[in-house]
């Protein structure tokens, strides 16, 4: 999409740029899965979407995995009251899938602080998995320290507020089929 102003999916909203295009996103995700699918060759892999801004990223990668794979979601939010992460997250939707023994791989849209997903590494290890590895497709690198680093980034993003691709502003603007940076 040469200009994204003109797009009906943005509700008028101006867009001060597309950060990475369809196309973009569509080399870098097979890439991904190439790796991803070369350092698990053996075990069972549970490829494990946090929704809602993974949803598309899960569906395309796991595409492009060329291994048998489990596919599962799951949906944290945070204890206590207001909009800051309080650091303590819990699990709104539990899989059904075990997880004992299997290699998980946490899906995240975006690495900003990292403090959900730091927490939620450390509630999904006491489900004792084989290993635990976090996929991003997006790494802000703000986080000076992570205790449990992202072994698999898609792209190192800028430090602006991104949307499409899954990644909303207030709901909106996942369905849009490239990364942009609202102005
Ligand atoms: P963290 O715990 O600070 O790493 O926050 C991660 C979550 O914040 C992501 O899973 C997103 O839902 C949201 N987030 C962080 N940065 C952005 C952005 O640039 N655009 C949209 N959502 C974002
Ligand atoms: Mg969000």
């Amino acid at each position: 999409m040469a200009n994204a102003s003109a797009d009906p999916r943005l509700m008028g909203r101006e867009v001060k740029r597309i950060v990475f295009s369809e196309q973009d996103i569509a080399d870098r995700v097979a890439a991904l899965g190439r790796e991803i699918a070369h350092a698990y060759p053996d075990g069972e892999l549970l490829a494990l979407g946090l929704l809602k801004g993974s949803f598309m990223f899960t569906a395309d990668l796991v595409r492009h995995i060329p291994r048998p794979l489990q596919v599962d979601f799951i949906v944290a939010g945070s204890y206590g009251s207001g909009t800051v992460s309080s650091g303590n997250v819990r699990l709104l939707y539990d899989p059904e899938t075990n997880m004992e023994g299997k290699h998980v791989l946490l899906v995240e849209d975006i690495v900003d602080s990292g403090r959900t997903m730091q927490k939620l590494v450390d509630l999904l290890e006491t489900r004792r998995p084989r290993s635990l590895q976090i996929c991003a497709l997006l790494h802000k690198h703000i986080a000076e320290h992570l205790e449990h680093p992202v072994r698999f980034v898609g792209f190192d993003a800028p430090n602006e507020f991104l949307v499409g691709y899954g990644l909303d502003h207030a709901e909106n603007f996942r369905h849009v089929p490239y990364i942009a940076s609202l102005a």
